[in-house]
């Protein structure tokens, strides 16, 4: 074969008129016309058509004749424009075809599962069995594409930057970013395991302790959570961290990352800075911390305004310390009883007492003055319906961010065609965890503001943290923080947490001594880069921007992973398996 002097498929053109060229790759079409075969002719770079002529070249023909969809060819032949009115505007090769003077079979195949298209209609698990085959559609081959160049950008500008590339092990002890770490049996350790590592974090703050300054690792994660539409269990990040540096060089850096990467991949301009939104406002505003901002829609606060309010179901939510939330839908006056029935289901899923409507069933009982209130708040126009929610706040704002998403959705106001990205800055060092427990908001390495560090014993839920988030139309592509770097600090961090000494001392004594031996303040952050992939793409289904993806219920259906292993390779490892109950 002629190797890398072989010209693709997908990238003749009529400047190649008149020469003549081999080409390999997989059959697509094939049309009989009376005599004349076509094929489509596949490989990354896309699709020529070659012609076969009976008379000119009968023995490639009489091969042509035979081929099958998804057979491996080599044929010769000779580029030539199309005759007139048969060009294809849909091809890139469109205005060309090759004339074949040769045609070889290389290898044969099977009628593939599914159509090899980007039309494919075929189910998900099939296409993940078969995710080879699923790979060969140009849709994939450019995503591979992009994700590569993205990549390259990444790299060119952390290299010009001055951060140098460094590669942690795959083999630690667990180190806390929310889930649950993979282990992995030690077999010259009995009873002793690693664990994957769900980031470098712990890692890269020891860099900077050695005197690294600025480390960048393109990182394999690892993280046994449940999966939702935008996760996946092994995760690629672009994982930074920085000496002597603040929240502001951090972002900026950032920043300019964004700028390199949508100019170097998609051409695009991003101007920078980008808009900054404090976490309280954006779960106030928008009921998220994650908010989509290529829609206007907005949820506004009518709790002071219905303290009174005769509308009981109001009321007594807001006297047992909770607050009323409103929505307005542009034109929903008309929405039918069906559609809010729906609106309500998806409020009752996410948790919701209820949901109400206005005008609906509470008019009786607000005031006229109540009504303009809330229509003011909420910046209602004529013909609009308010969404109304009376519940806790945390629960008020995850249910109006679900029914500002879908209301969005349905309304057709997302502009499909905008990048907004958006910092979350600041957080909150605390949050409460689904039992109402203490958790850390990004991980417990991460400082307070150190204007809150009174609250720190007594109203731990107030301290802000100097830590930041990057929203980019509605998914986090980036988080990160400026680090504790007191051993004094971390360990009351831990111990608010409800860590022991002990298991502070286990866990993390060789950071907590690092911390003794001179340390430079710092700071970094880490971009997952199939979500950031995920919002280049505007795909909602992360798995579409990886090459080889689990399902949702962590398995690989194409190499039957995870599957049992022989006995002697349990022995080995001195594990014996529990039969399920
Ligand atoms: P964090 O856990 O916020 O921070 O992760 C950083 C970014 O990684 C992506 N990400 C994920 N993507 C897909 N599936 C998942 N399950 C998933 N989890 C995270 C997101 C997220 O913003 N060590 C810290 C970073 C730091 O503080 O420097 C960390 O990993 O885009």
């Amino acid at each position: 074969m002629s190797g890398f002097v072989a010209p693709h498929c997908g990238s003749i053109t009529a400047a190649d008129e008149g020469r003549e060229v081999e080409l390999y790759g997989w059959v697509g079409r094939r049309r009989d016309h009376g005599g004349l075969i076509f094929i489509d002719l596949r490989d990354r770079w896309g699709a020529v058509q070659i012609v076969f002529n009976p008379t000119n070249a009968p023995q490639a023909h009489a091969v042509a004749s035979d081929l099958r969809s998804e057979y491996v060819v080599r044929a010769k032949g000779v580029v030539g424009r199309r005759p007139a009115g048969s060009e294809n505007p849909r091809m890139a090769t469109g205005e060309v075809e090759v004339t074949a003077s040769e045609l070889e079979v290389i290898s044969s195949a099977k009628t593939p599962p599914f159509q090899i298209d980007d039309d494919t209609d075929a189910d998900e698990a099939l296409r993940l069995k078969y995710r080879y085959l699923d790979l060969r559609r140009p849709r994939m081959q450019q995503m591979l594409e992009m994700r590569h160049r993205v990549v390259k950008a990444m790299h060119r500008y952390m290299d010009a930057h001055e951060f140098v590339e460094v590669e942690t092990p795959m083999l630690l002890r667990g180190t806390p970013e929310g889930s649950r770490d993979f282990l992995v049996p030690s077999r010259l350790h009995p009873g002793s395991f690693f664990a994957l590592p769900q980031s470098p974090q712990q890692l890269k703050q020891l860099l900077m302790v050695a005197g690294l300054g600025r480390y960048y690792q393109i990182a394999r994660c690892l993280r046994d959570e449940d999966l939702r539409a935008d996760r996946v269990v092994e995760i690629t990040q672009l994982d930074v961290e920085m000496s002597f540096c603040t929240e502001e060089d951090v972002i900026s850096l950032i920043e300019g990352l964004w700028v390199q990467v949508w100019k170097d991949v998609m051409g695009v301009d991003i101007s920078t800075p980008l808009p900054r939104l404090d976490m309280q406002e954006s779960l106030l505003r928008f009921g998220t911390d994650k908010p989509d901002l290529r829609y206007e829609l907005e949820i506004a606060d009518v709790s002071e305004q219905l303290r009174a309010t005769g509308a009981t179901v109001l009321r007594s939510a807001l006297e047992q310390g909770g607050v009323v939330r409103c929505l307005a839908v542009p034109g929903g006056s008309n929405l039918s009883r069906r559609e809010l029935d729906e609106l309500a289901l998806i409020a009752k899923g996410a948790g919701a007492k209820g949901l109400t409507w206005m005008p609906g069933p509470l008019d009786k009982f607000l005031t006229e003055g109540e009504v303009a209130a809330i229509r003011t708040a909420v910046r209602a126009q004529a013909g609009d319906l308010v969404l109304l929610v009376a519940d806790r706040r945390r629960k008020a704002e995850t249910v109006m961010g679900l029914l500002r998403r879908e209301i969005a959705r349905r309304r057709k106001l997302i502009r499909e065609g905008e990048w907004k990205f958006v910092w979350i800055y600041p957080m909150y060092l605390f949050e409460e965890d689904d039992q109402g427990n203490l958790t850390y908001g990004h991980h417990p390495f991460t400082s307070p503001w150190p204007e809150d560090m009174h609250l720190l014993q007594d109203r731990p839920y107030q301290v802000r943290a100097r830590a930041y988030d990057c929203v980019l139309n509605g998914v986090e592509i980036a988080g990160g923080s400026i680090r504790i770097h007191e051993r004094a600090l971390q360990e009351r961090v831990f111990e608010i947490l409800g860590l022991s000494r002990e298991k502070i001392h286990a866990q993390f004594g060789h950071l907590l001594d690092a911390f003794e031996y001179g340390v430079p303040p710092h700071g970094g952050i880490a971009s997952g880069i199939d979500r950031l992939m995920m919002a280049m793409s505007r795909t909602d289904n992360i798995r579409d921007v990886v090459a080889f993806p689990k399902t949702q219920s962590h398995q690989d259906l194409m190499l039957g992973a995870p599957s049992p292993v022989d006995q002697a390779q349990l022995d080995e490892l001195h594990i014996a398996i529990k039969p399920v109950t």
